[in-house]
């Protein structure tokens, strides 16, 4: 006898190859339009499948898993950070969660790097003097940024994209310091010859250059808090492809506006899509619309991660990226 294949529904449209593999694979329900569920559009979703395939764009808070239906007993979610799913509720529910860490690491550390190359050496307004038309040829004062070189860049984060970000920076001649929950293990220390803070505000009071690396948890929610924003030297940047929810946006965008500090180099915000107004209008902030993992080798290895968790556990086997609570 054959075994009913699982309901499989995903949030958004995913690379065509991992779309089809996921058909023949599963009973799969695509959005082919890839418009965004509403909330009641998930809740309808969670009620009827047997898997959920989301992403960081869906709400699966407590609300919508309380009217999930008996059949869901996995969420494999197509991204890393999880914090867009209510993990507690997950768990007490018996519902497992799965995400796609490691595959996105070294292009999340290059967009790091280009966003603290763009803020330092003034990119975008570079750009936009050329396409303006307005550029009238070279100067000896024109457009000058801030050599990166020898400076030295503080790391809050120090896992795999942390560590990623750290060994490109080196390369660029920066120092690198970091935070982190933990120390790293002394062999990683002396790779990266990182130093390690264990007072972040001590670390943020030192640095030219500041990476927001951690993921977004109760514990981290504006870990950049208005008080720590104005520990940064007037002359440092900060950048963040991480979560937006880390700084306090608000009191950030109030910072850069006063000229209290350099720049800011941003993938990602506290209420996407939406961007703060001020940050907006500042030259010196260059904004990306969260595409630190947007390669297309990228996406379609997290598509593959997705099935490989989907196909293990409907098998009966723990998925190899189970995500649990105690993890962050
Ligand atoms: C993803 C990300 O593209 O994986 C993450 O945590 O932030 C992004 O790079 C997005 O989350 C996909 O759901």
């Amino acid at each position: 006898m054959t075994q009913k294949k699982p309901l499989v529904i995903v949030t958004r449209r995913l690379p065509d190859a991992i779309e089809t593999r996921m058909m023949e694979l599963f009973d799969c329900r695509l959005n082919l339009d890839d418009k965004p569920f509403s909330q009641k559009e998930l809740i309808a979703a969670v009620k009827e499948a047997d898997v959920l395939v989301p992403t960081v764009t869906d709400r699966v808070d407590a609300g919508v898993l309380a009217q999930a239906g008996p059949n869901l007993r996995l969420i494999a979610s197509f991204g890393t950070g999880v914090d867009h799913i209510d993990l507690k509720t997950c768990r007490q529910r018996g519902i497992t969660i799965t995400n796609t860490p490691g595959v996105l690491t070294e292009d999340t550390a290059d967009m790091t790097m280009s966003l603290i190359l763009a803020v330092s050496r003034r990119l975008t307004e570079g750009v936009k003097l050329i396409k303006s038309g307005e550029w009238t040829g070279w100067s000896p004062t024109g457009m000058l940024g801030h050599r990166i070189w020898g400076k030295r860049l503080g790391i809050i984060g120090m896992g795999r994209i942390g560590q990623a970000v750290a060994r490109r920076a080196k390369g660029f001649g920066l120092s690198i310091h970091y935070h982190n929950r933990r120390r790293v293990h002394p062999d990683i220390e002396e790779e990266l010859e990182a130093t390690y803070w264990e007072s972040l505000d001590q670390m943020l009071s030192r640095m030219d250059v500041i990476s927001v690396n951690c993921p977004h948890t109760p514990a981290t929610f504006h870990l950049l808090s208005s008080r720590r924003l104005k520990l940064l030297s007037e002359r440092a940047i900060i950048v963040n492809t991480s979560r937006g929810e880390v700084i306090d946006e608000n009191a950030l965008a109030r910072l850069i506006d006063a000229g209290d500090i350099a720049g800011a180099g941003l993938d990602v915000f506290e209420q996407e899509p939406a961007v703060n107004p001020k940050l907006q209008r500042s030259d010196n902030v260059v904004l990306l619309p969260h595409m630190g993992s947007a390669t297309i080798e990228g996406r379609y290895d997290m598509g593959e991660k997705v099935i490989i968790n989907i196909k293990t556990f409907v098998d009966g086997h723990t998925p190899p990226d189970r995500v649990v609570e105690a993890m962050f």
